[in-house]
């Protein structure tokens, strides 16, 4: 290149920025997958453009559907095909063992960042020492409720699932009695999808029922206990819950419960942000509390969740898209996310940092319900899971919605279970 040419590029670099902030010439185009319930979209857009300011590459936004059960299903279609259509995607907790083949190994672009997170979550994301997936927001679920409505009706915090559906009753008919016909005393989510599995692993766990799948892998399900917490869930639905929560997911309980419509709802931590915000009818009138445990003085169960970004390996542009991962999984956005979203993050760190717990108290009050989150079968089940899951779900909705007894579903169900395995997990 003659000087002068040379001379007049590196001009347009300094004025456009571009060269001071060391970047070469090569710009690249990074599509990201971002979620869709609550705030997801939003901090995706926000924070990928502040990335594509600082490095000068472009980012185009891939709109995931809300339900974990159909972005699962839309990624392995497109992994099928080998599609260059999504660079960075986001990745649940119990996805690494479905859709290892198809992640590039962010080893060599993470510089060591992944020890500041969780070692668990860490070990979740890392197979046969290639570290597949950066974490981005760890979930447990919790209970959140009407402090206003509890005082009213000079109630506690229920601490087990008895006290609960005693609590949401009284509440419900008071509500209804006093002109709210549409009151709900609990919401939580039951429409056939991860989601139950999810709520349904944690009625299990709160009644010491195990975990579907043991960490050995024998199938445990069909147990006294599982009938038991199975039965309980069951005795909700049309009482204290509306028949129509047989298909809430998040969102649908969310939009409930911030309206001011029920005394109680199960959720994950994203929720309390929203429920807080300005124009929340709710605000500063909910507190969030562990799950209720199954008997008096038990432990509650709240089940794992979670989401880590992740570099197709159909990408074309790996080496951006893992800059990509690695900035938004950062401790800067980590700390944003958590005061102004309520995801919590995955770098220990930042439980401790006082900014954050000021703004989700939960966050510290709770560590231990985030730390001790019941995790679904997935390690042990591999890349049976999804199989396995829906299972699962399936046979929750049975009983559910009255069609089938806790007893024959769970039978069902182990058989089931059985003919997905086989000779092995
Ligand atoms: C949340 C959790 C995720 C779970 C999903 C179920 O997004 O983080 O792990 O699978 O809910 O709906």
């Amino acid at each position: 290149m003659k000087t002068s040419i040379k001379r007049s590029m590196q001009a347009v670099l300094l004025a456009t920025g571009l060269l001071g902030a060391g970047i070469s010439a090569q710009a690249a185009t990074v599509t990201i997958a971002c979620g869709s319930v609550g705030q997801d979209y939003e901090f995706c857009k926000r924070h990928t453009d502040e990335w594509a300011k600082k490095t000068g590459h472009t980012v185009k936004l891939f709109t995931a559907p809300a339900s974990t059960t159909d972005i699962l299903g839309l990624f392995r279609q497109m992994f099928a095909a080998k599609s260059t259509d999504l660079d960075v995607i986001m990745v649940d907790v119990v996805w690494p063992g479905v859709i290892k083949d198809h992640l590039v190994d962010l080893k060599p672009y993470s510089k060591g960042a992944e020890k500041a997170h969780f070692p668990a979550i860490v070990a979740n994301n890392t197979i046969n020492g290639k570290l597949l997936a950066m974490p981005s927001f760890t979930d447990a679920g919790l209970m959140y409720y009407r402090k206003d409505l509890l005082e009213k009706y000079k109630l506690s915090a229920p601490k087990t699932w008895d006290e609960l559906a005693a609590a949401a009753k009284k509440i419900q008919d008071g509500e209804r009695a006093a002109g709210a016909t549409d009151f709900q005393g609990y919401v939580f989510q039951a429409k056939a999808y991860e989601g139950l599995t999810c709520d349904a692993v944690e009625w299990l766990a709160a009644y010491n029922g195990g975990s579907i799948v043991d960490a050995k892998g024998n199938i445990t399900v069909n147990n006294p206990n599982a009938v038991k917490a199975l039965k309980t869930a069951a005795s909700w639905v049309g009482t204290i819950s509306p028949t129509g929560v047989l298909n809430y997911a998040e969102e649908d309980s969310r939009g409930v419960f911030q309206n001011g419509k029920a005394a109680f709802m199960r959720n994950w931590p994203y929720a309390w942000s929203l429920g807080n915000s300005a124009d929340s009818p709710v605000k500063g009138k909910i507190a969030v509390s562990a799950l209720p445990s199954g008997t008096v003085g038990g432990k509650g169960g709240a089940a794992l969740g979670g989401w880590q970004l992740a570099v197709s390996k159909y990408s074309k542009n790996v080496a951006a898209s893992a800059d990509l991962v690695m900035f938004m999984t950062s401790p800067e956005i980590q700390k944003e996310r958590a005061i102004k979203g309520s995801y919590n993050p995955t770098i220990m760190s930042l439980y401790k940092d006082k900014e954050v717990l000021a703004a989700s108290p939960f966050f510290g009050d709770l560590y231990d319900v985030f730390t001790n989150a019941s995790p679904r079968p997935s390690t042990v089940t591999g890349l049976k899971y999804p199989e396995v899951s829906q299972a699962f779900w399936n046979a929750t909705h049975e009983v559910l919605s009255g069609k089938a007894t806790a007893e024959d579903s769970l039978k069902g169900l182990e058989a089931k279970l059985k003919q997905i395995k086989r000779t092995g997990w």
